[in-house]
């Protein structure tokens, strides 16, 4: 049996990237494995949201996770800030991460790009905040989606220096995972690149959107006046299209639209309303049960204080035979 662990930041709705990067290949394990899935809201404060969204989000994303099937009874699910042993497992794996290779990190670049204002000292800890989720409970598989692929070879690194600073075996190597053999990227409905929440509204399809929004955001995505050759490589917004299309409709429906481009007979308002009908179809049992979880103050503040319960009994363990390890001992 292994240990498994996920989570996400709660900076707003779950969205389809989100979906098949990392929850459903860990609802597929929750039942075999010793699993940890939980909500990153001290992640979340290198953003900075306001204490308001802050408890907001972390409410909606707990019932999204109910939502998508992640069972109380088998996983851990918790929320980052009520094992606070994280919060001190990070400060020492701090003291063995070097500026050089947390400036390197691809999302530590993006993000001082992207938020020039305020470059805090969290977004260059990213890294071993988030080896400290995982190494806190000695987690070896990590379903994320590709982005993530980084942040996990950073958590080896972080994990073997530790066990050669102390000499000890103390941390096994986590893995990024998917049951695919790689690792998902799913594309963002702009064409730009990946689906994300701080991407545009009209960039993600969130799991709470309506069918009406749905089909609008389908339907607005960008496309060109089509094919002049037979066979011709797509553009990067139409492989986008085709792209969501693998995963969210039937083999079938991708190799009728896939056959209709190649024969330059594509009309891509056809295949964008049956794109939408299937996101739609997918969707709609996940929106309802969000919308019936959220509503349940009482189930939400039971299951997050059974998974804080678990949370904690794994984690001070871990945080305990740390302290040992380095040399802090109580007189
Ligand atoms: P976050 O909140 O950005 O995303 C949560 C998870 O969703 C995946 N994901 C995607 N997968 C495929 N295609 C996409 N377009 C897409 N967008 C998001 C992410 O890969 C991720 O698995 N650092 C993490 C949160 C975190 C964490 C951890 C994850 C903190 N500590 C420990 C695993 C283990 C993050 O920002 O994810």
């Amino acid at each position: 049996m292994e240990t498994v662990l996920s989570g996400i930041r709660p900076t707003g709705n779950l969205h389809l990237g989100n979906y098949f990067g990392a929850l459903s290949n860990f609802v597929k394990m929750q039942h075999e494995h010793n699993c940890y899935f939980f909500i990153a809201d001290y992640h979340s404060l290198t953003t900075h949201p306001n204490p308001e969204n802050l408890h907001n989000n972390v409410k909606m994303v707990l019932a999204e996770y109910l939502a998508c099937g992640l069972d109380p009874n088998a996983a851990t699910i918790y929320i980052q800030s009520d094992l606070p042993e994280t919060a001190e497992l990070y400060l020492l794996l701090n003291m063995n991460a070097y500026l050089g290779e947390l400036e390197r990190c691809t999302s530590f670049k993006e993000k001082i790009r992207k938020q020039v204002e305020n470059v805090n000292a969290g977004l260059l800890t990213y890294p071993t905040l988030m080896a400290a989720d995982i190494l806190i409970h000695k987690a070896t598989k990590v379903p994320v989606g590709k982005d993530q692929e980084q942040h996990l070879e950073m958590t080896r690194n972080f994990a073997n220096r530790f066990n050669h600073i102390y000499k000890t075996e103390y941390f096994a190597e986590p893995v990024a995972f998917n049951f695919g053999k790689d690792l998902v990227k799913i594309p963002g409905l702009d064409g730009s690149g990946k689906m994300g929440k701080s991407e545009g509204t009209n960039n993600a399809i969130f799991l709470i959107d309506e069918p009406d929004v749905i089909s609008k955001k389908v339907m607005r995505a960008k496309t060109d006046t089509g094919p002049t050759q037979q066979n011709q490589q797509k553009p990067e917004e139409i492989q986008t299209l085709f792209d969501l299309m693998k995963i969210m409709s039937t083999p079938n429906t991708l190799s009728y639209f896939e056959d209709k481009y190649n024969a330059c007979e594509i009309r891509y308002g056809d295949m964008k309303k049956q794109l939408a009908q299937d996101i739609i179809t997918f969707t709609s049992p996940i929106r309802e049960k969000i919308k019936e979880i959220a509503s349940d103050n009482a189930y939400l503040k039971k299951v997050a204080k059974i998974g804080a319960e678990k949370a904690k009994e794994s984690g001070a363990k871990t945080v305990k035979e740390v302290r040992e390890i380095i040399g802090f001992k109580s007189f």
